[in-house]
């Protein structure tokens, strides 16, 4: 992560006395998954206020085409931005797969950060030249991610194996029940994984790091040489340095109090609130937008 630097810190100093250094930043996903993201973001910037918004009138996004998902994202970024957000994620492979170039052009005011799977690190790492994304079928159709195959894979002389389960996101947002049938699937590819001698394994979904523990003990039990990588860190480090850059820091308090997340869903349930508890250790209000 880079350091910020006491020049850095300065302009940010004063600019946080701006507008827009206290405005929100703007996370979306289609359910719970960009949680997943909003946790490297709050542990690297405590200071930033955040807005989620969760589309889980329309979750799962990954078996949608193009167009539907394009505009369920416009839909969802227009929304965030009239919140005020300075900056906004869209932390979903699937949504930026389809709309991130096109969220960027309607709204050249603020910076639009998108996600792409954690190829490029995991090329550049394995050994066996033999790599796996697990992803949404969107994700794995969309340009972003063949753009790095080409980029990095193809000159690396590295295969990159694609793979999907439809039954994935939907089991982390039903709180991902130990018994089900997905969870054995999940130990079964990782076996297929290892025979086929990939060592790297990227979770090309926002919701995957939450069963990366359960990968990370199959692995072990089963003492596989597969390493897991997503890509949560490596977005708050883009989000931190656009921040600085863009002189929109915010800087904690002098009683270095952080503030509560903002969840909003666009559909009533009511495990919701216990699942989002579960998965962030802490509790949060959620406001349905019905
Ligand atoms: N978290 C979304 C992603 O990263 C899930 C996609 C879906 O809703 O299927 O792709």
């Amino acid at each position: 992560m880079s350091k910020i630097s006491e020049q850095q810190l300065a302009e940010n100093l004063q600019a946080s006395n701006n507008v827009m250094a206290s405005a929100p930043i703007g996370i979306f996903d289609s359910g719970i998954g960009g949680l997943s993201v909003y946790r490297h973001l709050a542990q690297q910037l405590p200071a930033e206020r955040y807005v989620y918004y969760a589309d889980t009138l329309h979750v799962p996004y990954g078996n949608r085409d193009s167009r539907e998902i394009e505009t369920l994202t416009l839909n969802a970024v227009e929304w965030l931005y009239q919140q005020g957000c300075k900056l906004i994620v869209i932390a979903c492979n699937s949504a930026s797969a389809h709309a991130l170039s096109l969220a960027r052009v309607r709204y050249p005011q603020i910076p639009i950060v998108g996600l792409v799977p954690a190829l490029k690190p995991a090329v550049l790492a394995s050994r066996s030249r033999h790599v796996a994304v697990l992803a949404t079928k969107a994700t794995l159709e969309g340009a972003l991610l063949n753009q790095v195959i080409t980029d990095i894979a193809a000159p690396n002389n590295t295969t990159v194996s694609k793979y999907f389960d439809p039954q994935l996101v939907p089991w982390v947002e039903a709180g991902m029940p130990s018994n089900a049938q997905t969870a054995s699937h999940l130990r079964q590819r990782l076996l297929h994984l290892a025979a086929e001698g990939i060592d790297y394994l990227v979770l090309g979904c926002t919701h995957y790091p939450f069963f990366k523990e359960f990968l990370l003990q199959e692995i072990e039990q089963q003492q596989l040489a597969i390493t897991v990588v997503d890509s949560g860190q490596a977005i708050a480090a883009r989000v931190q340095s656009l921040l600085i850059d863009n002189k929109m820091l915010a800087l904690l308090d002098a009683d270095n109090e952080s503030y509560p997340l903002r969840f909003y869903a666009s559909k009533y349930d009511d495990k919701l609130a216990q699942l989002v508890e579960r998965l962030l250790g802490q509790k949060v209000d959620i406001h349905y937008l019905t």
